[in-house]
């Protein structure tokens, strides 16, 4: 396999990452995080100027770790959507320039794909599949039959469940992004606060905007009979009802499909209450399972890379005058010309 350079700006990471022969040769994340916190989320304006401003110092330095000049580079890939327009800009502009520049062919990537693809770092997919995405943007079941091939087959109908912890978070008075202070609170805490199961009858799709409207009355309520909130317990009660609704509809996918195996991807995988019984879950009814490392639950273009190499295998090149594009659908995203 050649070299490949994969570049990923799709929200508040600026990535660029070199892959050779499956092996990543680097791969550098720089985050925007701790500006956003002062704002309490992603202004997208704020994240395109960051991008801007990082964006070669990222590429050299990838260049730099990975012992390469960018005359060995062989293709461009690059997050082509979805995610914040002003932010995709930036890295399929940054990509379109070195294709041109270099005579190289340009890979476009779904960002959601690349977020499954993570997990063939770990190992082998195995076929049928069921793959759940859960991000900041993205609550999805989608089933693989076969390699690059993707069918939606769960979503949900409001809010992504990253949200809904980031909403539920910031309303507590936590920094942005909440869902890993909800996690860390929640290990210590009793599910002692009930609330209302989402969706209860759908067998693959999701709602949390209930649920998430559901805490924060509970919450005020208390506050008005001047009850002290537990706030273990609150984080506790809430990830139980809301992980414990995303793991049952994905087995549901698993049974129905017959999946041999299933995956975790995005941002809210690195929850730790879901990992664990997302484990046991599959391990009580024999099913292997996918969990990624926790560096790459969280945007990095490694993954951009990794799948990338499949599609340079299968030439799914584009031209010049493809450009990013903040609502790009996983089912067509094969056939973007
Ligand atoms: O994949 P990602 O970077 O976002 C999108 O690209 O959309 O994921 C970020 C999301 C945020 O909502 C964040 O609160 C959540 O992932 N998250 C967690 C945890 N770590 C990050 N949610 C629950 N538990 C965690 N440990």
């Amino acid at each position: 396999m050649p070299i490949i350079l994969a570049v990923e700006t799709s929200c508040d990471e600026t990535a660029v990452a070199i892959i050779k022969n499956g092996k990543l040769l680097s791969n550098v994340v720089s985050s925007q995080v701790d500006v956003h916190k002062k704002s309490g989320g992603v202004i997208p304006d704020v994240a395109a100027r960051l991008h801007v401003e990082n964006i070669i110092s990222i590429l050299q330095q990838a260049l730099k770790e990975a012992k390469i000049h960018l005359k060995d580079i062989k293709a461009i890939a690059v997050t082509r959507g979805p995610g914040l327009i002003t932010a995709l800009h930036i890295g399929v502009q940054a990509a379109k320039t070195l294709s041109l520049i270099l005579n190289k062919p340009l890979i476009p990537v779904h960002h959601l794909a690349a977020h499954i693809y993570a997990c063939e770092f770990v190992k082998k997919f195995r076929f049928p599949l069921i793959a759940l995405i859960i991000s900041g943007g993205s609550t999805a079941i989608i089933l693989m039959k076969k390699h690059l091939d993707f069918k939606i087959i769960g979503e949900t109908r409001d809010d992504a469940v990253g949200e809904c912890f980031d909403k539920i978070a910031r309303f507590l008075g936590f920094d942005y992004p909440g869902g890993a202070k909800i996690d860390e609170l929640a290990k210590k805490g009793k599910y002692k606060y009930e609330l209302p199961t989402p969706l209860l009858k759908d067998r693959y799709n999701f709602s949390f905007s209930g649920l998430k409207t559901a805490v924060i009355n509970l919450v005020k309520k208390e506050e008005q009979k001047k009850e002290k909130i537990n706030y273990n317990n609150l984080c506790f009660s809430f990830e139980k009802v809301a992980i414990d609704t995303i793991i049952q509809k994905t087995f549901n996918a698993v049974f129905d499909y017959k999946a041999k195996q299933v995956l975790i991807a995005g941002g809210v995988s690195a929850n730790s209450y879901l990992r664990e019984n997302m484990l046991l879950m599959a391990k009580n009814n024999n099913i292997d399972i996918i969990i990624p490392p926790i560096w790459c639950t969280t945007d990095n273009a490694a993954m951009v890379a990794k799948i990338a190499e499949r599609l340079y295998k299968k030439k799914m090149f584009a031209s010049f005058f493809l450009d990013a594009d903040p609502n790009w659908k996983i089912n067509d995203f094969c056939n973007f010309e």
